[in-house]
């Protein structure tokens, strides 16, 4: 049986050229699979106790989908099938490699029978609900192919857009490339009040970037220096579907974004220059609408954006874009990037470098339509928390990033499965405050501790030599900006210094970054401090917090914190 997995995992390896990814996650993939063949059988039955509400059966698998024109694609895709429940519970799109939206309740009772047909493990993560640590995906439940793991919660969630997506660890880069991935919807009574815009009017934009060969087939590399920075594609894809344009009317519309690219970080804006409306980010519905000229939005990350189209005339268009911007690549790359420098392919983005101005979608207004519903002044009410509120307000829990070739880490160590340090112990039932911020270096020899380690003396030591040749400082050399996501409940961003390495490249994505609402990944920049207040309830057991620059996180940029 171990043979099976280890040699379907290496021959496609070997297809995606991923070998020296492999090399480095072995070990711990290795460990976690041994933990999953033991625990994944007590995931494997439905208990008869459960009175699911709503009964889903979950395949991942392999697929041929048409993506460009010519030769279908490979990929790796979720297909789902409703074996009970209201029949809007699972909403395919059609032609695509993405997994159908799932619809729930909250307060709904599920069940999600997954099975694993790929060729090598895998498990599923529903990123953004709130379930107990053995519904969450984590690594060490991942199953062989063949397998299968029964998730049976609650939907606690309050109404918004989670992603479902696979979590294996060292492989949840190339599985998401390869297609796995889709969106789950909570709906509840308080939203259905505010009668946004619905059925037709509520259009899923999953953004992802992929690159192609001459064949159609995706391609995937795993070069030191992708690791690095993370895998960029050069062609955009809008809900799995290459250059895409959607005709509507000239009313008003509730777009649900989700970027579910590797690395990918999306400057958005309307290309007429008519500021973005948002209305919710990852854990729901703002208090209130905000206008931006423009929304970041980076891996992981979710937005609820209102558009309204009334007064356009039909043949009228317009596009989302995401605008040019810096600050976000190592300046080193970034350099390189913008400067030329004879780098082809493989490299930043090839032929659409990060940060470069680019068309997602496009819009055409082919039906006039007399009246549009009303953007609502108020959209919802959650609690406001504040640090008096916390049960550590002079010792945040720190979330210490440090970023290099080889030593892409949380608070000094990279991710190992039962590791948990004691910084990472948290009581149940309790409000913490956080701190993400850069720590720079990293030893990789768990010395660090969660100990926050400023000032450049350590980072360079950590390096090796030479990095005074670099003139300057080195975590502006190394520096980048990383999505970090914490599973379990969403979080506030109460605080962020603006102190940057690169103002001017902050200065670029600065008024697009949303720190109200309720969020489970945040954006942080080169030099950025960001504090967050997170609730830990309900459930004990072991929860990830990593990048969700996913090349990153396979690299070892995750951690857990264990709910006591
Ligand atoms: Cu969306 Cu732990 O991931
Ligand atoms: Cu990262």
């Amino acid at each position: 049986m171990k043979k099976n997995i280890d040699l379907s995992r290496r021959r496609f390896m070997q297809r995606t050229g991923m070998g020296l990814l492999a090399a480095t996650a072995v070990p711990a993939w290795l460990n976690a699979m041994e933990m999953g063949k033991a625990s994944s059988l007590l995931g494997n039955q439905p208990n008869p106790n459960f009175k699911p509400d709503v009964e889903i059966d979950l395949v991942a698998q392999r697929d041929v989908v048409s993506i460009l024109p010519g030769k279908g694609t490979a990929v790796f895709c979720y297909r789902a099938h409703l074996v009970k429940g209201p029949k809007e519970t699972v909403m395919e799109i059609p032609g695509s490699y993405l997994g159908p939206i799932f619809r729930l309740y909250k307060g709904q009772q599920v069940r999600i029978n997954f099975h694993n047909k790929l060729p090598e493990p895998s498990i599923t993560h529903w990123h953004g609900l709130h379930v107990s640590p053995e519904t969450d995906g984590h690594p060490m439940y991942a199953i062989a192919e063949g397998g299968v793991r029964v998730y049976e919660f609650e939907v606690l969630n309050r109404a918004g857009l989670n992603i479902y997506h696979p979590h294996p660890h060292g492989a949840t880069a190339t599985q998401v490339y390869y297609g796995l991935a889709g969106g789950l919807i909570v709906n509840d009574q308080d939203e259905a009040r505010l009668e946004l815009p619905s059925g037709e009017y509520e259009i899923p934009v999953v953004i992802q970037d992929r690159r192609f060969d001459s064949q159609n087939q995706l391609l995937y590399g795993a070069s030191m220096h992708d690791r690095t920075i993370g895998f960029y594609g050069d062609r955009i894809l809008v809900n799995g579907q290459v250059d895409v344009s959607m005709d509507l009317a000239s009313t008003a519309y509730r777009l649900r974004m989700i970027n579910g690219s590797n690395a990918r970080i999306y400057k958005l804006a309307w290309s007429d220059g008519s500021p973005l409306t948002v209305i919710g980010v990852d854990g729901g519905l703002l208090e209130v609408p905000e206008t931006k000229p423009y929304v970041m939005m980076a891996p992981g990350e979710r937005l609820d954006v209102w558009v309204d189209f009334t007064g356009r005339s039909k043949g009228s268009e317009v596009a989302l874009k995401s605008l040019a911007f810096k600050g976000v690549l190592p300046k080193m790359a970034e350099n390189r990037m913008h400067g030329g420098g004879g780098h082809g392919m493989g490299m930043m983005g090839g032929g659409l470098p990060v940060g470069s101005e680019f068309n997602i979608l496009k819009i055409r207004i082919v039906r006039e339509v007399n009246e549009a519903p009303r953007l609502p002044s108020h959209l919802s009410s959650y609690t406001q928390h504040s640090v008096s509120d916390v049960a550590n307000p002079d010792h945040p829990i720190p979330i210490g990033i440090s970023e290099g070739p080889n030593a892409m880490l949380l608070n000094g160590r990279p991710y190992a499965f039962n590791d948990v340090q004691s910084n990472e112990r948290i009581p149940v039932n309790t409000l913490q405050l956080l701190e993400i911020f850069h720590a720079h270096g990293g030893h990789g020899d768990g010395g660090v501790n969660g100990q926050e380690m400023e000032g450049q003396s350590k980072g360079m030591s950590a390096m090796g030599g030479g990095m005074n040749m670099m003139g300057g400082n080195m975590a502006m050399m190394f520096s980048m900006a990383h999505p970090i996501h914490i599973h379990g409940q969403q979080f506030q961003v109460i605080s962020r210094s603006s102190a940057s390495t690169d103002p001017e490249g902050y200065a670029s994505v600065k008024e697009g970054l949303i720190s109200s609402g309720l969020k489970d990944t945040v954006l942080v920049m080169p030099g950025e401090r960001v504090k967050v207040i997170k609730p830990f309830q309900d459930f004990k057991g072991l929860f990830m917090y990593h990048c969700h620059n996913l090349e990153h996180e396979d690299m070892g940029m995750m951690r857990e914190f264990e709910i006591y």
